[in-house]
């Protein structure tokens, strides 16, 4: 048996690299050897018949390390078993579509509107929008874009001025503003669901920014997380049926609240910090699945 672990067409990102490396070394370990590709030779496409051809026919399955959605798209249609599977990865691009497919399940998350999308640049966003966003979130409140990570795409604002430039610099990106939890300020928890059970978790924080992102230089220390926390984050990885994910959770006043599912999180921070093998428990996990 051979698979095969899909990184992105451009990606240079060390830590990006990292993973797939890991991921590979562990399939080794564990008997099965696998191909890193990049993501850049049309690995599926249509015919003119309109038949979904894929180009990895032999590979038994696929670790998919990409976010392009429309290869993995028609790599499941031809037949491919994808890790994380293609609606999975979807979803949870899309910091907005996640809130949604996770409204009704009882999951805590800070109240969020979807930012209206503009297709004129020349259109200004109406005054009542911005009142309507004011009254339901206050300030200071978190403008994000739904297609973002590593903490790049996020925003704190604080007053009126500020929302007003933020939504007039994103109203042509899909985005969304949602309520600040003060009580999380600079710190959060990032907890690794595989194969629906919580196997690592560290709360990260940072001195100078409210974001915790390691990649904007937080710091990680491992934790056991909360059974709610954990069970919640199982919860949540259970319904957009994730093989594998890391859920960010902030610490609310009453109750801590989820605040993104990352289909593709990068794990080496988090081995790094809480000393699990992350990459040996995806592959234990894949391989189950396979067999
Ligand atoms: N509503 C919020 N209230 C307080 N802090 C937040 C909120 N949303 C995000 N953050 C902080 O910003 C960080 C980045 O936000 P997140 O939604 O995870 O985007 P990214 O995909 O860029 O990591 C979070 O890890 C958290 O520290
Ligand atoms: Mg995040």
């Amino acid at each position: 048996m051979k698979a095969t672990i899909i990184i992105n067409a451009y990606s240079r990102l060390e830590h990006s690299l990292y993973q797939s490396d890991r991921i590979r070394e562990e399939l080794l370990r564990m008997g099965v050897e696998a191909d890193i590709l990049r993501n850049n030779f049309f690995a599926a496409s249509v015919s003119d018949s309109g038949e979904i051809v894929s180009k990895l026919g032999d590979y038994a399955f696929c670790v998919y390390l990409d976010k392009d959605k429309y290869t993995s798209q028609m790599l499941e249609r031809a037949g491919m078993r994808l890790f994380n599977r293609h609606d999975a990865i979807e979803v949870c691009d899309d910091k907005m579509t996640t809130f949604i497919r996770l409204a009704d399940s009882g999951i805590p998350m800070p109240r969020t509107l979807a930012g209206l999308l503009c297709y004129d640049p020349q259109e200004d966003v109406s005054e009542q929008t911005l009142k309507e966003v004011e009254d339901s979130l206050g300030y200071p409140m978190i403008v994000k874009m739904c297609y973002g990570s590593l903490g790049k795409g996020v925003f704190k604002v604080d007053n009126a001025d500020q929302l007003r430039r933020a939504a007039r610099e994103l109203k042509c990106t899909p985005h969304l503003f949602q309520r600040f939890v003060p009580e999380s300020y600079g710190r959060d928890m990032r907890v690794m669901v595989i194969g629906g059970k919580c196997v690592a978790a560290m709360e990260r924080r940072s001195d100078g920014d409210f974001r915790s992102n390691l990649e904007l230089g937080g710091s990680a220390k491992a934790i056991t997380p909360p059974r709610e926390v954990a069970a919640m984050c199982e919860k949540a990885a259970d319904i957009l049926r994730l093989d594998y994910c890391g859920v960010d959770v902030l610490y609310g006043k009453d109750e801590y609240l989820l605040c993104e599912v990352n289909s593709n999180a990068f794990f080496r921070g988090l081995e790094a910090a809480t000393g699990k093998n992350i990459a040996r428990a995806y592959c234990e996990h894949m391989l189950s699945c396979i067999k």
